[in-house]
């Protein structure tokens, strides 16, 4: 029997399931797609007419949205009505790490996952096919499916039943649309082929055949964290290695290059910078860590754990080295920052490197100057927990008794008047142009600029009269 899918809905209206539903909606145009969130200021701003306050910042997703939006993509806060019309279901809900109870700090709290199965099986009527697209620990799918079959026993009038499909999300944020559009690969995951091929059938709109990867539902959940995984190990490797430049002589850029070159490593993923961030690398290794832990596979936990303790080593390393640099002490001192985002092009802040070394730039009494063309300065409260400008305070109880320094944000570039240092932890393409002999002048001296991306230009940066440091740069230039 061939499914037809008509009318799809979309529960959590994020990073995730906003962009993926309008790139679908653009290439669907038969099916109706209704993405639905519980959280109604964000509906909202999904649906303002000013599409430069979409609650999402990715390159080309307004150009979609203008097109499709009340076509066949609806923002809507409507969860029941929406899975009631509904054939086909992605569950697209934030997965965050448990904070307490079994499994903290690690496994992933899937309270969210669990009421989205319960509302789809209160409310689904016929046939439904969930699709997970959350990136969810292996053998969700089991309990997703566990709960559903409960919906025939909660006195519904109208029957129903349920296919369980693994389909992950490989979008990585700032490229969102491109990745969408132009998949590696889609993976899908599951028992029933009607099912399978139905998701399918959408897919091959833009999708070609041969790039539609059909497996069981485990190996789909697991290739998931395993792919992320993978991609942060390259990262922390690089990272790693980049401590070793600095103190050999030897350039982590052309060490990079180099390696990349030899077809079986390869080129991508190889950037030294601060440290990764963004909402799935930690959250997903900690789940692969959790996951072993719990199948009494120590060594394995301690293999895939020793990448984000890296990490978050190597964001420590850095306020180390602005410190030292600027001889022994930051009190009073102001510093430069630019970019919050976790990455260019996204006004995501999860987990973003600036975070701890902006905290920790703070706790040692730095004055911080803080700028992003995308984040806003709420957003930046918010993650360091301290009151912008001189009002210090903060919920973090190793502050507490602490001369802490302070805060304010920027949203544009006149901010270079006294400072010591500009570090820069974002590669935003307007940092790459600023003119490095003009701020000089404007700068105390000996006047610093930390490159934690290597997007300055080293040669102006040099002429001007600055000292740089270069994250992996081994070659002296006090
Ligand atoms: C994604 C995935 O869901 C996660 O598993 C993946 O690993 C990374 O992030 P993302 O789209 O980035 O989530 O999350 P977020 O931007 O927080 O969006 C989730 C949305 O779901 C929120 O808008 C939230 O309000 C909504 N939600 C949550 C619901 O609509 N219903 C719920 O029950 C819970
Ligand atoms: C990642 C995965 O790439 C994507 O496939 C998955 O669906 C979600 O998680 P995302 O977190 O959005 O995507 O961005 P990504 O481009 O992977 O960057 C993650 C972090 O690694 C960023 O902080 C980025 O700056 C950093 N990074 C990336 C490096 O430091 N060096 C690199 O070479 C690449």
């Amino acid at each position: 029997m061939e499914l037809k899918i008509k009318n799809v809905c979309c529960i959590g209206a994020g990073f995730v399931g906003g962009p993926t539903m309008a790139v679908m909606s653009k290439f669907c145009k038969e099916i109706i797609f209704n993405v639905v969130d519980i959280n109604q200021k964000r509906i909202d701003d999904w649906n303002n007419e000013d599409l430069d306050k979409l609650p999402v910042y990715e390159p080309g997703l307004k150009e979609i949205v203008s097109k499709t939006r009340n076509e066949n993509l609806f923002f809507s806060t409507n969860v029941k009505e929406s899975i009631k019309n509904a054939d086909m279901i992605f569950i697209s809900v934030n997965t965050p790490t448990k904070k307490s109870g079994l499994g903290a700090g690690k496994a992933s709290d899937l309270k969210w996952v669990e009421n989205c199965a319960r509302e789809v099986s209160s409310n689904a009527i016929g046939h439904t096919i969930v699709v997970e697209k959350s990136t969810l620990p292996v053998k969700t799918a089991e309990v997703i499916q566990k709960i559903l079959n409960s919906a025939n026993q909660n006195n519904k009038k109208e029957t129903s039943s349920f296919d369980v499909l693994s389909n992950p999300e490989f979008l990585a944020e700032g490229t969102a649309i491109k990745d969408l559009e132009y998949p590696d690969r889609v993976l899908i995951g599951g028992e029933n082929k009607e099912a399978m091929l139905a998701l399918s059938q959408m897919y091959q709109n833009w999708v070609p055949k041969k790039n539609i990867l059909f497996t069981n539902i485990w190996s789909s959940e697991l290739a998931k964290l395993t792919s992320n995984a993978f991609l942060a190990q390259r990262i922390s490797s690089i990272n790693s290695i980049s401590a070793i430049c600095e103190v050999t002589g030897a350039d982590i850029r052309e060490v990079s290059r180099a390696i990349g070159r030899d077809s079986r490593i390869g080129s991508k993923f190889l950037e030294s910078g601060p440290g990764f961030g963004g909402s799935c690398f930690k959250k997903d290794i900690l789940n692969l860590v959790y996951l072993s832990e719990y199948f009494g596979l120590m060594e394995v936990a301690r293999f895939w754990e020793e990448v984000v303790n890296i990490n978050t080593w190597h964001q420590s390393r850095i306020t180390k080295i602005v410190v030292e640099k600027l001889f022994g002490s930051i009190s009073q001192k102001k510093i430069v920052v630019l970019g919050f985002a976790f990455k260019a092009n996204t006004n995501d802040t999860r987990e973003s490197a600036a975070i701890k070394i902006c905290k920790d730039l703070i706790m040692e009494g730095a004055e911080l100057v803080i700028h992003d063309p995308k984040v806003n300065s709420i957003q930046i409260e918010n993650d360091l927990q301290v009151k912008p400008s001189s009002e210090n305070y903060c919920q973090d109880e190793n502050y507490i008794n602490n001369q802490l320094g302070k805060w304010r944000f920027s949203n544009n570039l006149n901010i270079f008047e006294n400072a010591h240092a500009v570090l820069v932890l974002t590669e935003w393409e307007e940092y790459k142009s600023i003119k490095w002999d003009y701020v000089v002048k404007k700068m105390v001296k000996p006047a610093w600029v930390f490159d934690s991306r290597s997007i300055v230009n080293v040669d102006l940066v040099k002429k001007a009269g600055f000292n740089l440091w270069r994250v992996g740069d081994g070659i002296q230039k006090e």
